[in-house]
């Protein structure tokens, strides 16, 4: 089986593809390094191809049976730093699209939890979107165009709409990372976090293990449709402080400043039925486990990013 992973030098994509290599496949990468490092490959450069471009290159890999696609701007930041950007993640999507039509290929690709910002939890997948940012606004019609692609031409997909995502090797995201791993990073400096308002943001975490596990379930489904990929449980910033303090076994220092983004999210937290119901995805990591296995990790580094 060949693979493409589109963003495979990013957080998730590089965790796609060295369980794809584990589990035999031929692997390609697309990705143009905005915010992923060649050095999330470095243990397996030799075993993939690989091709520094936007997904909307993909074409130049060849044929495959299926395309994960991660490789679309990862933050809202980003969105509000350029706004353009919205187009062109549409417009690369659909040159996706169209490869995998005329490659027959599976397409599994990345949405975001962040469209249920405004709804109350726990989140379900047949809410209608309020969009409330332009990153949101660039994954909501991602999930219109692949139903539409599957109507028009038979397209079989799954969307991900990815939860809280944590875990080892995030250091190339920076000031994207997730907060866990902004805490643990602190945390190791002994430096302040910065928590917008008063921390009581909630988010449900969900481990970079259960996610790739997701993401080749859902490849090898018979499914179609978009599922939310999250554990059900959320957490507030206050209580990740408190948590990964505890693992750590010291006092996180904190200072709360005013939440400089407007419509930021205030909590995400998964209704998991359909997942579990229609893929079979149930997540394996609790939060105390998936935490301790990334300061493992994080303390391998001579250096962690020190960020703010
Ligand atoms: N990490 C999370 O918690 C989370 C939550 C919801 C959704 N997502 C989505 O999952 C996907 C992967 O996120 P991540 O956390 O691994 O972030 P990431 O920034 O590490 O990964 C994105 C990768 O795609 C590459 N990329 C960006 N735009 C590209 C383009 N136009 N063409 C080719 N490559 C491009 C980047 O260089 C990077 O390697 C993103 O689409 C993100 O929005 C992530």
């Amino acid at each position: 089986m060949k693979a493409i992973v589109t963003g495979g030098a990013g957080f998730i994509g590089s965790h796609i593809v060295e369980r794809l290599l584990q589990e035999g496949y031929s692997v390609s990468v697309i990705d143009n390094l905005s915010t992923g490092d060649k050095k999330n490959l470095k243990n397996i450069e030799n075993k993939i191809k690989f091709l520094k471009g936007n997904s909307s290159e993909i074409s130049k890999l060849g044929k495959s049976d299926i395309v994960f696609h991660t490789g679309i701007y990862s933050s809202t930041p980003i969105y509000r730093k350029d706004n353009t950007l919205v187009g062109k993640a549409i417009s690369e999507f659909i040159d996706v699209l169209n490869y995998c039509i005329k490659n027959e290929s599976k397409l599994v690709f990345a949405s975001s939890s962040s469209i249920y910002n405004g709804y109350p939890p726990p989140h379900n997948e047949e809410v209608i979107p309020k969009v409330k940012d332009f990153y949101t606004e660039a994954r909501y019609p991602m999930e219109r165009l692949a139903d539409l692609f599957r109507q028009m031409y038979g397209l079989e997909y799954c969307g991900l709409r990815y939860f809280s995502v944590y875990g080892d090797r995030e250091e190339s995201k920076k000031t994207f990372a997730n907060m866990v791993s902004q805490i643990i990073w602190k945390g190791m400096l002994d430096k302040e976090v910065m928590i917008y308002g008063k921390g009581t943001q909630r988010r449900d975490l969900v481990n970079i293990s259960d996610v790739v596990s997701a993401n080749l379930i859902a490849s090898k489904s018979k499914e179609n449709g978009i599922f939310n990929v999250g554990t059900g449980i959320s957490y507030s910033f206050n209580e990740m402080i408190e948590k990964v303090g505890g693992i750590m076994g010291k006092r996180i220092k904190t200072k709360n400043i005013e939440n400089p983004l407007k419509n930021y999210v205030d909590i995400v937290q998964a209704d998991t039925k359909k997942s579990k119901e229609k893929l079979g995805f149930f997540t394996k990591i609790n939060a105390d486990e998936g935490i301790k296995a990334a300061l493992d990790y994080y303390k391998t580094l001579k250096k962690v990013p020190d960020i703010f």
